[in-house]
């Protein structure tokens, strides 16, 4: 497949609205559901990219650098940052605003491995990605450092699992 699509082409942008259901007793949102939101955008993302399904392969280590609250709003946004011959990384950035003071804070950034699969859950060939902005080339080309590492990982937890 010789086919390159534009980052844009993929940009996904979600609002959620903290509720007191998805908090802990700190009323602070929890982390799993949290992470439920970078899944799903992830894998609409990728959808958009692949047209077609994907299932999730890899989380990168995520890590939270600032709470939610409820009434607080999160602001997830997504994009295709690289691709292999099936697989994409997704990255994901996670922000939380506080609707009274108009506050921004960052609480997470995520990259996400999907696999684009074919009717019988193989994995398929997919387009390649190209960069625009400064911001996506930064991405982009951070991308192969970001790939090594995954590898080392699973190959550390192959030999694990013997
Ligand atoms: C992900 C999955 C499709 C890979 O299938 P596979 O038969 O191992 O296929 P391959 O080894 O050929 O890998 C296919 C691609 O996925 C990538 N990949 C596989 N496992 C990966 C992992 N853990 N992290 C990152 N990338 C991974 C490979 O690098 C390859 O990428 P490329 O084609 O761009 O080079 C398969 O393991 C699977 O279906 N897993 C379950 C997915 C799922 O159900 N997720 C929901 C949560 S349980």
């Amino acid at each position: 497949m010789n086919a390159v699509l534009p980052m844009s082409f993929s940009r996904t942008i979600q609002t959620r609205l903290v509720l007191p259901p998805d908090t802990n007793h700190h009323n602070s949102i929890f982390g799993g559901k949290v992470l439920a939101y970078i899944d799903e955008i992830a894998a609409i993302t990728a959808m958009k990219h692949a047209q077609g399904e994907v299932v999730t392969a890899s989380f990168d280590s995520v890590d939270f650098v600032s709470a939610a609250y409820a009434g607080d709003m999160i602001e997830l946004e997504a994009i295709v940052t690289g691709t292999g011959r099936t697989s994409m990384e997704v990255y994901v950035r996670v922000v939380t605003r506080n609707i009274k003071n108009g506050s921004k804070k960052l609480t997470t950034e995520s990259f996400v491995t999907m696999v684009a699969i074919d009717e019988q859950g193989k994995p398929r060939e997919i387009p390649a990605v190209e960069p625009n902005t400064e911001f996506e080339k930064h991405l982009f080309d951070t991308g192969p450092i970001r790939q090594e590492h995954r590898k080392a990982k699973r190959a550390l937890s192959k030999n694990r699992r013997g």
